[in-house]
């Protein structure tokens, strides 16, 4: 399929035919979408007009990365320990998935997307689980882009989970304690079915992981940005696989 360049008006950017090298595209950007609090208490508005900001730029990243291809894009929504913030707040984030499906579903339907989640999904509450299970359901059988939200998601909860389920299958006969290996405890993972990430990327001049990926991670290439996560845009994303395409990825090797 041949991608056009497209004309974001509302940012006043006008995207060339990507420079990148699409040989080397990599296959799996997760992201951690963090600075919407500090991007609306920039601007004098309560935190969560900064959520609500970042919901268009999710919108816009998922464009910039279907456009050159990426297979899976998987973005930090809500970690296990954003319960602790205050009850306001998460009471916005639960809605966003809700109100992000309902208006940008069609579209995502028409650009092939597969919508899919990473986390403790039976711990959300209901009216965003319903929210995500139609939109899986309605986009079951697209082949694009997989568009991945990790929702309540944490590494750590993520290996305990993981740990648990082997030794049930353990002691319900399904697992024997030799088949243990690396591919035996990724396939435990809520990212069974995924690659690892090859690329991590961080918005907002934070330099850690907060909890994500942790065992994906192993070998991601990492790249992180001073920018707020509401003015991350899809050059900003494009200089990021740029700079992937000039990383030598040794894997330990030499
Ligand atoms: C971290 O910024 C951001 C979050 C915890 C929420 C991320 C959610 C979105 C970007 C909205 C889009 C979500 C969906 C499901 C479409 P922060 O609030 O910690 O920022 P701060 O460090 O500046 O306070």
């Amino acid at each position: 399929m041949i991608k056009l360049p497209f004309f974001n008006r509302k940012r006043r950017i006008e995207l060339q035919p990507s420079t990148l090298n699409l040989e080397n595209i990599p296959g799996h950007v997760a992201i951690i979408m963090d600075g919407n609090g500090r991007w609306a208490k920039k601007r004098g508005l309560p935190r969560i007009a900064g959520h609500k900001e970042g919901m268009t730029t999710v919108r816009r990243i998922v464009k910039a990365a279907n456009r050159i291809d990426v297979k899976v894009l998987t973005l930090y929504a809500f970690s296990k320990e954003n319960w602790k913030r205050p009850q306001a707040e998460v009471d916005f984030l639960m809605k966003l998935p809700k109100e992000f499906l309902t208006t940008y579903l069609p579209e995502l339907i028409e650009e092939n997307v597969k919508v899919q989640t990473i986390g403790d999904f039976e711990g959300l509450p209901s009216f965003t689980k319903e929210a995500i299970k139609e939109a899986m359901e309605q986009t079951k059988h697209n082949d694009g882009l997989i568009l991945n939200f990790a929702l309540n998601y944490g590494g750590r909860y993520e290996l305990v989970h993981a740990v648990q389920s082997m030794m049930q299958d353990i002691s319900d006969k399904k697992l024997q304690m030799e088949d243990i290996d690396e591919s035996c405890i990724s396939s435990y993972l809520y990212t069974e079915k995924l690659s690892d990430p090859d690329l991590i990327i961080r918005t907002s001049g934070e330099h850690r992981l907060s909890n994500f990926l942790l065992w994906q991670s192993a070998y991601s290439e990492l790249w992180f940005t001073e920018v707020l996560w509401p003015d991350f845009d899809e050059l900003l994303f494009e200089q990021a696989v740029s700079d992937f395409q000039n990383r030598k990825r040794r894997y330990g090797g030499i």
